[in-house]
C-alpha cells in the first residue's frame, strides 16, 4: 500500500516533531536543536538530537535517524503506511479514500488488531459472567485465587470457553475475516483446512492494556496443572512482547514516585487489590532493555519483587543490571516464607508487605548478601574468596563515590583495611578495561571480516568506493544544487557508477524524487527504505553537514573517485583486450607524468 506522496508530505508538515518526540523523550533545547537520551539504545548522557527546523531526528550514538515517520515506525513498531496513518490520526487528517480500503485488503493494520482485541475482550468477559459458560472460570478466580468481583472487573478479566469456534464464529459475525483473526493472534490456522480456530481455549483470560488504554494482547492461564500454564499472544502489528508491561496503564496514574516490578500477572493483581497500584510485570519474558526504556519514562525508582526461588533471584540480578543501565534507581525485595508476592499477601496481608517494601535493599546489599551466604568467613581461604567476589562486584560500579561507600561497608564486614580492598578493586578494574578494549577491537575486526556492514554488506568489498558513494550521496541529500547538477547531466554520474547496491538504490530514489512534481523530500524515502536504512541515510547527510568543506570541488572529486572505481569494476568483468588497452593507457599516462617531471 502506498499513500499518495503529497499526503505523506502533508502529514509530516502537520506533525510537530518536537511535540511528538517530546511525548517519548525528555528534550532540552540547545541552540536551534533539542537533545535528550536516545530511546533506541541505552545511554546515560544524551546523544539524541531533534531538529524542528529540518523535521528530523538523529542519534550520534546508535545512528538511528530520520523523519517523524521513521521515529514512529521504530517507537511503535509499525511499518511505513501504518506510521503515516498513526501520524495522520494524530494530526486529525482524514485518510485518502482509496488507500483506506487498500489498507484493509493488504496486511492487517494495528488499528484493526486493536478493534478485534477489544471485541474479543468483551467476548471473554461476557463468557466469564455467563452463569453456565463461565462457571469454572469464576470459580477459579473467586474461589481458588480469592479475587473480589471488583478486582475481576477492574482488570477486565475473562474466560475463553473450551471450544474451537465460539470466538471465531462470533468475530466472523462482526465482519472479521480468518486472515485478520490469525494476524491478531486470536486464532490459530488449521494445518489441514487452512481455516481459523480459537487460539485460547478453556483458559482464564488477562487482557494486556497499553498506557493509552488499547488492548494490545492477551495472556491465558489454565485452571489446573496442565501445560503450558500461560499462553500469551505472539507479537502482532499491535504488540511487541519485549516492550509491554502488564498493568502499566494503571500504575502510571498512581502517581507514586516508585513502581514495583514482579514476575507474574497474579502477583500484580494481588498487589493492586491490596492497594499497591504501582506494581507491574513483564509478560512471561525476562526484562529487556526495551522494557527498561519504556519503564524509565514512567518512573525513576523501581523495587524488584521477583519469586523467592533461585531462578527468580538470578532473574532479579539481571533485571537490576538492565534497569540500572538506563539510570533507574533499583532496589530489591526478597520475601521469605512465601514463594511470590501474591502468596505473601495472602499469607501475611498488606501491612506486612508494606513493611517489607520499606526494608527493600539496594542492588549492592542484595548481591553482597548472596555472596556472603556462600562462604564461611572464619575460614581463611573462604574469606579470601569472599573478598575477591566482593571486590569484583564493587569494580562493576562506574561511580567512584559508590565504590567508596561499598568499600567501607565491605571493609567492616570482612575486617580488612579499606586500602587493601581498594587496591584490589582498582586492579580488577584496570584488568577489565584492558580486556574490554581488546575484546571490542577483536569483535570489530571479526564483524568486518565475516559480515561486514549489516546495512550495506557490499561496502567491505570496496571500502574506498563505498566511502566516495557516501560522500556523493551525503552532498546530494544536503544540497539542491548537486541534485540538479546530476539530474541535468552537468555532472556525469549514473546509477551504474555505483558499486554498492544499497547506495545505488538511494541514488535512484533521490534522483527520481528530484525529478517528480513534488521535488525531493527526505521523509518520502521512508517508503522505500527500512528505519535502519533511514538512519544510515541520514547519517550520510549529517556527517557531511559537520564538515566545513562541502563545495563543488569536493563533490566533483568524490564523483571522480566513484567513476574510477566503477570503471575498474567493469574492467574486471570485461574481455582481455579491453583490459590490456586500459593498462596501456594508464602506463602511458604514468610515463608522460615522469617525462613532465624531468
Ligand atoms: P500463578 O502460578 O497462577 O500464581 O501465576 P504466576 O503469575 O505467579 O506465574 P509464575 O510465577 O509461574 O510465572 C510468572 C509469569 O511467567 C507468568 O505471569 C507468565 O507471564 C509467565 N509464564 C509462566 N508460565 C508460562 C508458560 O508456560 N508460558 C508462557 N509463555 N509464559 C509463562
Ligand atoms: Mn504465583
Amino acid at each position: 500500500m502506498r499513500f499518495p506522496e503529497n499526503f505523506v508530505q502533508e502529514v509530516v508538515e502537520r506533525t510537530d516533531i518536537e511535540e511528538l518526540i517530546g511525548k517519548y523523550v525528555t528534550l532540552k533545547r540547545t541552540g536551534s536543536n533539542l537533545v535528550g537520551r536516545c530511546p533506541f539504545h541505552s545511554e546515560k548522557t544524551p546523544s539524541f538530537s531533534v531538529s524542528p527546523a529540518k523535521r528530523m531526528f538523529f542519534c550520534f550514538g546508535c545512528h538511528a535517524g530520520g523523519s517523524a515517520i521513521t521515529f514512529v515506525q521504530k517507537m511503535e513498531n509499525l511499518d511505513f503506511p501504518d506510521a503515516v496513518e498513526f501520524l495522520a490520526n494524530r494530526a486529525g487528517l482524514p485518510l485518502p479514500k482509496e488507500s483506506e480500503s487498500n489498507l484493509q485488503n493488504q496486511g492487517v493494520s494495528r488499528k484493526r488488531v486493536l478493534e478485534m482485541n477489544l471485541e474479543a475482550a468483551k467476548f471473554f468477559r461476557a463468557c466469564l459472567f455467563d452463569k453456565d459458560l463461565g462457571k469454572e472460570g469464576m470459580k477459579y478466580f473467586q474461589g481458588d485465587r480469592k479475587m473480589s468481583l471488583a478486582t475481576i472487573k477492574h482488570f477486565g478479566l475473562g474466560y475463553a470457553p473450551d471450544s474451537f469456534n465460539l470466538l471465531t464464529d462470533h468475530m466472523h459475525r462482526l465482519g472479521y475475516k480468518d486472515e485478520e483473526l490469525i494476524a491478531a493472534c486470536l486464532c490459530g490456522k488449521s494445518q489441514k483446512t487452512g481455516r481459523a480456530y480459537d487460539y485460547f481455549r478453556n483458559r482464564v483470560m488477562f487482557p494486556i492494556i497499553d498506557p493509552s488504554g488499547n488492548i494490545v494482547a492477551f495472556g491465558g492461564r489454565v485452571m489446573d496443572d496442565s501445560k503450558p500454564k500461560y499462553l500469551n499472544s505472539s507479537d502482532t502489528p499491535a504488540f511487541k512482547k519485549s516492550k509491554h508491561l502488564f498493568a502499566l496503564n494503571f500504575a502510571k496514574n498512581c502517581c507514586a514516585e516508585k513502581m514495583i516490578l514482579c514476575e507474574g500477572y497474579m502477583d500484580v493483581i494481588a498487589l493492586h487489590a491490596a492497594g499497591f497500584e504501582y506494581a507491574v510485570a513483564t509478560l512471561g519474558t525476562a526484562i529487556t532493555p526495551d522494557h527498561a526504556r519504556v519503564f524509565s519514562k514512567y518512573t525513576q525508582k523501581v523495587i524488584i519483587s521477583y519469586d523467592a526461588d533461585e531462578a527468580g533471584q538470578n532473574a532479579a540480578n539481571k533485571a537490576m543490571r538492565i534497569l540500572g543501565e538506563v539510570g533507574m534507581e533499583v532496589r530489591v525485595l526478597k520475601l521469605s516464607s512465601a514463594k511470590d508476592p501474591d502468596e505473601y499477601i495472602q499469607k501475611f496481608g498488606a501491612d506486612r508487605f508494606r513493611q517489607a517494601l520499606e526494608q527493600s535493599r539496594t542492588g549492592f546489599d542484595h548481591k553482597a548478601d548472596r555472596i556472603l551466604a556462600k562462604y564461611d568467613l572464619s575460614v581463611g581461604a573462604e574469606k579470601i574468596k569472599a573478598s575477591n567476589d566482593l571486590c569484583t562486584l564493587i569494580a562493576e560500579y562506574w561511580s567512584s563515590v559508590e565504590r567508596e561507600v561499598y568499600l567501607a561497608q565491605v571493609s567492616k564486614i570482612l575486617e580488612l583495611p579499606v586500602e587493601v580492598l581498594k587496591n584490589s578493586v582498582e586492579h580488577i578494574r584496570s584488568k577489565q578495561s584492558k580486556e574490554y578494549a581488546a575484546k571490542q577491537s577483536r569483535e570489530a575486526q571479526a564483524t568486518l571480516k565475516n559480515f561486514g556492514d549489516r546495512i550495506n554488506p557490499e561496502a567491505v568489498k570496496d571500502p574506498r568506493a563505498a566511502a566516495a558513494e557516501e560522500s556523493v550521496l551525503g552532498l546530494m541529500l544536503l544540497r539542491e544544487e548537486y541534485r540538479s547538477a546530476v539530474a541535468s547531466g552537468e555532472i556525469p554520474l549514473a546509477a551504474s557508477d555505483f558499486v554498492t547496491d544499497f547506495h545505488r538504490r538511494i541514488f535512484e530514489s533521490v534522483l527520481k524524487m528530484h525529478q517528480s512534481e513534488l521535488g525531493f523530500r527526505f521523509e518520502l524515502l521512508g517508503a522505500d527504505f527500512s528505519p535502519d536504512e533511514m538512519g544510515r541515510i541520514e547519517k550520510m547527510e549529517v556527517s557531511r553537514q559537520e564538515l566545513s568543506e562541502n563545495g563543488p570541488a569536493v563533490f566533483r572529486s568524490a564523483v571522480s573517485v566513484l567513476q574510477e572505481a566503477s570503471k575498474k569494476k567493469s574492467l574486471e568483468n570485461s574481455d582481455l583486450n579491453t583490459r590490456l588497452a586500459y593498462l596501456r593507457e594508464k602506463k602511458a599516462k604514468l610515463h608522460k607524468g615522469k617525462v613532465d617531471q624531468k
